[in-house]
């Protein structure tokens, strides 16, 4: 049984340097649910930014699905840790002519490049609106959000209704809410997808 247990951590050494909560069913649910909305809309981009896009594992499902037809994903985060884990975890598209690349950047900044598409499943993280601010008005936008009380939270949206009242979409295609139950707590998270 201990050596086991050292075995395991050994190998949690070795390869968990990364947060494994990227993991979990209430992130990769909520990325499959971007997934499964965006290839209904039949949208196609020839450039779409990720806003604090961690570890790259949204562009990860969108490319790997091959339904969303995208020409190139850039994710920015402004954790430098991720930058590396995101390209390695897309080293399939990195290696295709650039058609992922993960920066370090904080989104509250100025963005360079002209995308089509701007994808923040963070938001509740983000300091300031600032970064929605800078997206050019006519870019259609992915939004996600939660009413998750959680320390590396700033922002919490107790209903779908207030999520919507922190954004001014122009033109809303899709709205919705997704509910996560478990044993001893649960949350629900939000979607908006329209233009800017
Ligand atoms: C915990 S993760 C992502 C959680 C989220 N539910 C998701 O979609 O995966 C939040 C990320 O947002 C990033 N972040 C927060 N503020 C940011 C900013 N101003 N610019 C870029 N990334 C930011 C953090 O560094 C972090 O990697």
């Amino acid at each position: 049984m201990s050596s086991n247990l050292t075995i395991t951590t050994k190998l949690k050494n070795k390869y968990c340097m990364f947060n494994t909560d990227a993991f979990t069913s209430g992130q990769i649910d909520s990325k499959l649910w971007v997934c499964r909305e965006l290839e209904q809309l039949g949208w196609t981009s020839e450039l779409t930014h990720i806003y604090g896009g961690w570890y790259g594992i949204l562009a990860f499902l969108l490319l790997s699905r091959e339904q969303f037809k995208v020409t190139k994903i850039e994710s920015y985060d402004m954790d430098p840790s991720c930058q590396s884990i995101a390209d390695m975890i897309n080293e399939n598209w990195v290696s295709k002519n650039w058609q992922f690349k993960a920066y370090t950047l904080d989104c509250n900044q100025p963005v360079a490049g002209a995308p089509d598409l701007v994808i923040n499943t963070s938001t509740e993280h983000f300091d300031s609106l600032a970064w929605f601010d800078t997206i050019a008005p006519g870019t259609r936008v992915v939004l996600q959000g939660n009413n998750m009380p959680h320390d590396d939270h700033v922002v919490y949206s107790k209903s779908l209704t207030e999520f919507k009242e922190l954004y001014n979409i122009t033109d809303v295609v899709y709205e919705g809410s997704l509910e996560f139950k478990y044993p001893t707590w649960s949350f629900t998270r939000y979607m908006i997808i329209g233009t800017k």
